[in-house]
């Protein structure tokens, strides 16, 4: 049987993964002023132990106004820092899994509900919601509080607070961090002209409205010196006169030259009047756009659920890497599924090693 591509390792910056299966970022609302609590390490643990490449921590937030709601995780405290070393502690005693952050902030989509509770703004002022800041004072919907348009001093405060958190991410021992560029939140929000309409050095041609998140990237690279950065974009806003792949692109090889260790490529969430037209694979061809544009690595995203269909898109070369969101909530084992399926292996814990169905026979034996 030939080798599957998914289960051979590559290489992010210095960092060799196992495999090729990437675990994506996934809020889970459940944090308490910022802090991780036991659902982290019940949820991270378990994916912890799920054979993938890499674990990515969700969306965490560098500074309080930039949690998209009340309970996502932040790392912005010494209590923060705490909560997450305490998670980390009892992740890293049962898995050798590499674990990456993604540090972000969700700007004008911050100050939002639960997605449970129905995920709306909640107004500043209400119990758990804050005034938001944004490149302009445009709100994601017309009937939001609009967001403060941050002045000079408040993009030094958040390029600031990027830094310290990645500070914390290296002290934490993380293995790389990934910056959040995607989804509509604050990074993307100055990339796209529907959300930044400034006039300023960071308003307007392409290069001025990459100038923020590039100012961003440059901040936690220097801060994370010893570990790969990577960044998470939306290749599209799927809206007219929006952000697209062609500025993507431009993005990447900005970021490339900046030292960037891999792009992983997501779209949307910018525009309430977006047009997916979602299916499997449906942001692979973005990957390819961008992969064929860079030397570093390239990870696809969305939809990506069957063993066969993550195998194509590595082996094809469309991505280096797939990564995996919703489908490895509903299977956790994934990973282990795929490479069985594949007759490869992952490392799997030990006290789970009599599971395997080939050896059911033989329990007691
Ligand atoms: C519960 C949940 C939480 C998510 N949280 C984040 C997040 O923190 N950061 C992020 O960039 N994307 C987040 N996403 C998007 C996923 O990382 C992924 O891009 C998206 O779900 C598409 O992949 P999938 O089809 O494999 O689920 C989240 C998705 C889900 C389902």
């Amino acid at each position: 049987m030939s080798k599957s591509k998914l289960f051979s390792p590559v290489s992010i910056g210095g960092m060799t993964l196992k495999n090729r299966i990437v675990i994506a970022p996934m809020c889970q609302y459940s944090a308490e002023d910022g802090k991780m609590t036991d659902w982290h390490l019940i949820h991270l643990g378990m994916l912890a132990n799920s054979g993938a490449g890499i674990l990515t921590i969700e969306a965490t937030a560098v500074t309080p106004e930039g949690r998209i709601s009340y309970g996502d995780v932040g790392l912005y405290s010494d209590e923060c820092e705490a909560a997450m070393h305490r998670t980390l502690e009892g992740v890293r005693r049962w898995s050798d899994m590499p674990i990456a952050i993604q540090l972000g902030h969700a700007g004008r989509k911050a100050s939002s509900d639960l997605p449970w509770k129905g995920g709306g703004q909640i107004a500043p002022g209400a119990v758990n919601g804050w005034k938001t800041e944004a490149p302009s004072a445009v709100p994601f919907k017309a009937e939001y509080d609009a967001p403060a348009a941050l002045d000079r001093d408040g993009l030094k405060r958040i390029r600031t607070a990027f830094a310290d958190a990645a500070r914390r991410a290296a002290r934490l021992d993380l293995d790389a961090v990934q910056i959040h560029g995607a989804h509509g939140y604050l990074l993307h929000q100055f990339l796209s002209p529907l959300s930044n309409q400034r006039t300023d050095e960071y308003g307007g041609s392409l290069e001025n409205r990459m100038r923020f998140p590039l100012e961003v990237f440059e901040s936690v690279r220097e801060a994370f010196s010893q570990s790969p950065v990577t960044m998470r974009v939306s290749a599209t806003d799927w809206a007219p006169g929006g952000w697209d792949v062609e500025q993507t692109i431009a993005f990447a090889h900005a970021l490339e030259k900046r030292g960037c260790d891999a792009m992983h490529v997501s779209s949307g969430g910018l525009a309430v009047d977006q047009q997916i037209a979602v299916g499997p694979n449906y942001q692979v061809p973005f990957a390819r756009q961008i992969k064929a544009a860079v030397e570093i690595p390239v990870i696809a995203v969305g939809l990506i659920t069957e063993f066969e269909q993550a195998e194509a898109i590595v082996s094809t070369g469309d991505a280096d890497l797939v990564a995996v969101a919703r489908a490895i909530l509903y299977d956790p084992r994934w990973p282990w599924h795929a490479a069985a399926h594949f007759g490869e292996t992952v490392q799997a814990a030990d006290q789970y090693l009599r599971c395997q169905p080939r050896q059911f026979r033989n329990l007691f034996g």
